[in-house]
């Protein structure tokens, strides 16, 4: 708990943001995979082998930048590979701890940016928005740059809707649950989409199903995608999230991930209302 509060209150004086309580959670998952290291190895190696193997395959006379979304505390990403690919890598998150701050300038070529990936937090919807189901709007995902040629979305996706559903949970009179719902649906489609549209291949992991079990049964099995099916071809596999006892004193709890080297290879998502990227 020490060390946790130290990392927090370095990044809080090194001027990074909690406005949405993004730097806690880095500082909770940084933690956690220090505890859980045997238990995470094998989903951040496939999920590390993944994005390298699709980086790896974009054209050579074309590798300007690599964009990174969710790229929080670095555990999924190889990132010194990507540095040395790449003319430049682009990490963008909420926030950072001051170590990445660290890494990033001892490599040179590797820019951190905080940016809202839903580009909703700052202006929520209105509850009528909400009632409606009107959608939540696509965000440009090139993220003001030019010459982006490679871009990575590294298990952000289920966490996108987060932040909106605690702001708009905490209105009174509390909105319809499932009017929340179909909203964070349509963060999730959005992001998918915004995706698909980048002039550039782009890899996606994502965890997508969660599971409690003990003694060979199932205690709950929850949608992580807000039961938005990413329908892209890929791989899958299973993440060691919490072991007994990490979370929950008789879970294990398991996490379902996909690995997809290019969205483009999949169908196309209905483009939500808003700005789309021309
Ligand atoms: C499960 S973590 C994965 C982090 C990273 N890929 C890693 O392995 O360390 C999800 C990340 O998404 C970021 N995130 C969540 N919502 C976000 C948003 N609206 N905009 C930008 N980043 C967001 C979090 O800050 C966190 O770093």
């Amino acid at each position: 708990m020490l060390v946790e509060a130290l990392h927090y209150t370095r990044a809080r004086l090194g001027g990074e943001s909690n406005a949405y309580g993004h730097l806690t959670e880095l500082v909770g998952i940084w933690a956690r995979q220090r505890r859980q290291r045997p238990a995470w190895a094998g989903h951040l190696a496939r999920a590390r082998a993944l994005c390298l193997a699709a980086a790896e395959s974009t054209f050579r006379e074309t590798r300007r930048t690599a964009l990174v979304y969710g790229a929080g505390i670095l555990n999924d990403i190889p990132l010194e590979r990507l540095s040395s690919l790449f003319r430049r890598v682009v990490l963008a998150d909420m926030a950072f701890l001051p170590r990445t701050v660290h890494l990033a300038k001892a490599l040179g070529n590797v820019e951190l940016m905080r940016t809202d990936l839903t580009g909703v937090l700052h202006a929520p919807p209105p509850s009528e928005f909400l009632a409606a189901r009107a959608p939540a709007p696509m965000p440009d995902l090139r993220l003001g740059l030019k010459d982006v040629d490679f871009a990575y979305s590294a298990n952000v996706l289920s966490q996108l809707p987060l932040a909106a559903l605690a702001t708009l949970g905490e209105r009174t009179p509390a909105p319809d649950p499932q009017h929340l719902k179909a909203y964070a649906a349509s963060l999730v489609r959005a992001h998918l989409a915004a995706l698909k549209i980048l002039p550039c291949p782009a890899c996606l992991v994502t965890d997508f199903q969660e599971q409690g079990l003990a003694g060979g049964q199932t205690h709950y099995d929850d949608n992580l995608l807000f039961g938005v099916d990413p329908a892209l071809p890929g791989e899958t596999w299973t993440w060691r999230l919490a072991p007994r006892g990490e979370a929950h004193p008789e879970l294990d709890i398991e996490r379902h991930v996909l690995g997809a080297p290019d969205v483009h290879a999949g169908p196309d998502h209905e483009i939500p209302h808003g700005d789309r990227n021309a």
